[in-house]
């Protein structure tokens, strides 16, 4: 593949093949605990094998020039350093501005690149593909501009650029589990002290299905920035009486005695912040000693306390989840990701997977009159620079 992104680059932005170098970067789907990263709790994500591709050059004219093949009609985008400024109708092209961005803040050289960007990664299905492009251009830039910052604080400059460049209130899981992924391994990362742990990823006989309502996600950035405040407004009533940081030092017998401090709607907010936190610890104790049955059982709870506590599931999710739930191949069925649409990620016997998407897609093309999509997903590595080794090796 990167022989013919290569070809592409030079047609596009001319020259030979020299100085070209390529990064890559995954896009990542959550195991359990959702929505627990804005409230300091702990989840349990890992980085896929599908991801983002950055071709990139240094030229000696004072601008950078993007395009994207996953946008074409969108044509070669080009700033210069004068002006880095947010604009709507470069689309796309505005998540790596950010970061170019950041790094013009911090004083880096204003070189002239070329970039050629290409993604594996459905678009706007909750797979972080912005995450995934914010990342590669992180490291690639840090690379090219011998800036040295370690891999970290690549991972919250992105998280930065989305919540003041970009403007979406996200919290850090989807940035550090891009950046920080590896291979065979889930990260089990508490959010509040960014203290992680890599578990591996021992699944035995089964393959992690991901499932796509293709639900386009409408109103789901103000949905998700009004759970957010119901919980930080539920934990402000909380610290009138507990010296807490975050609902994610809590357990839920100590929100049970605090709960008449809160709003009917706090309540279920709250319960779900701290119920998907401890199932989220039992999870990882779980997949520890190889206990995939009880963890398929907790990310059957985790989907239950979205939809009724936190209410962010919808019909379609909820649609592949019973589905998936009620095929015999299925250790384990929940939404991934913020939730009203996009994917469920699934745990299945292997021997299974071909009639789960078989059925699961045919139930689901019932119920809600249009298709689901179903891709079998590798565990990979964090964002990097891409070697000729690994080029060979795929
Ligand atoms: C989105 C956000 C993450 C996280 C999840 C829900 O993916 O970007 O920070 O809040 O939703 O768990």
């Amino acid at each position: 593949m990167i022989p013919t992104l290569k070809q592409q680059f030079i047609e596009l932005f001319g020259g030979l093949g020299e100085g070209i170098r390529t990064f890559f970067a995954p896009g990542r789907v959550n195991l359990i605990g959702e929505h627990t990263d804005y409230n300091g709790g702990h989840v349990l994500p890992c980085a896929l094998e599908i991801g983002t591709y950055a071709l990139v050059r240094q030229t000696d004219k004072p601008l950078v020039r993007f395009y994207s093949q996953n946008f074409p009609e969108t044509g070669v985008i080009t700033v210069s350093y004068g002006d880095l400024s947010y604009r709507s109708e470069h689309g796309w092209a505005n998540y790596p501005k950010g970061i170019l961005a950041a790094f013009q803040a911090l004083g880096s050289p204003e070189t002239g690149l070329d970039i050629l960007y290409y993604g594996t990664i459905p678009n706007g299905a909750g797979l972080s593909s912005s995450a995934s492009i914010e990342l590669v251009t992180a490291v690639m830039l840090n690379k090219l501009f011998g800036r040295g910052l370690d891999q970290l604080e690549l991972v919250k400059m992105s998280q930065n650029v989305e919540n003041k460049y970009i403007g979406v209130n996200c919290g850090i899981m989807d940035q550090f589990a891009v950046g920080m992924g590896k291979q065979h391994c889930a990260i089990l990362l508490n959010c509040q002290t960014l203290e992680y742990r890599y578990l591996p990823l021992v699944l035995d006989d089964c393959a992690i299905v991901i499932a796509n309502t293709n639900k386009k996600r409408g109103l789901a950035d103000s949905a998700y920035n009004e759970r957010r405040a119901t919980c930080e407004a539920a934990l402000a009533k909380l610290q009138n009486v507990l010296d807490i940081a975050s609902l994610g030092e809590l357990t839920s017998a100590e929100l049970d005695a605090c709960t008449h401090l809160l709003s009917p709607l706090e309540q279920k907010r709250a319960r779900h912040a701290v119920t998907e936190n401890e199932r989220t610890l039992e999870a990882a104790r779980a997949l520890e000693r190889g206990d995939l049955v009880r963890f398929g059982e907790l990310m059957k709870q985790s989907h239950l306390s979205l939809r009724d506590d936190y209410e962010v599931t919808g019909i379609e999710l909820d649609t592949l989840v019973e589905a998936a739930w009620g095929h015999e191949g299925t250790i384990g069925a929940r939404m991934t990701g913020a939730g009203f649409g996009g994917c469920t990620v699934n745990i299945v016997k292997k021997d299974y997977v071909q009639d789960f998407m078989e059925r699961v897609g045919n139930a689901y093309a019932e119920t809600i009159g249009y298709e689901a999509s179903f891709y079998v997903v590798n565990v990979g590595g964090g964002a990097r620079e891409w070697t000729e080794m690994e080029e060979m090796s795929r």
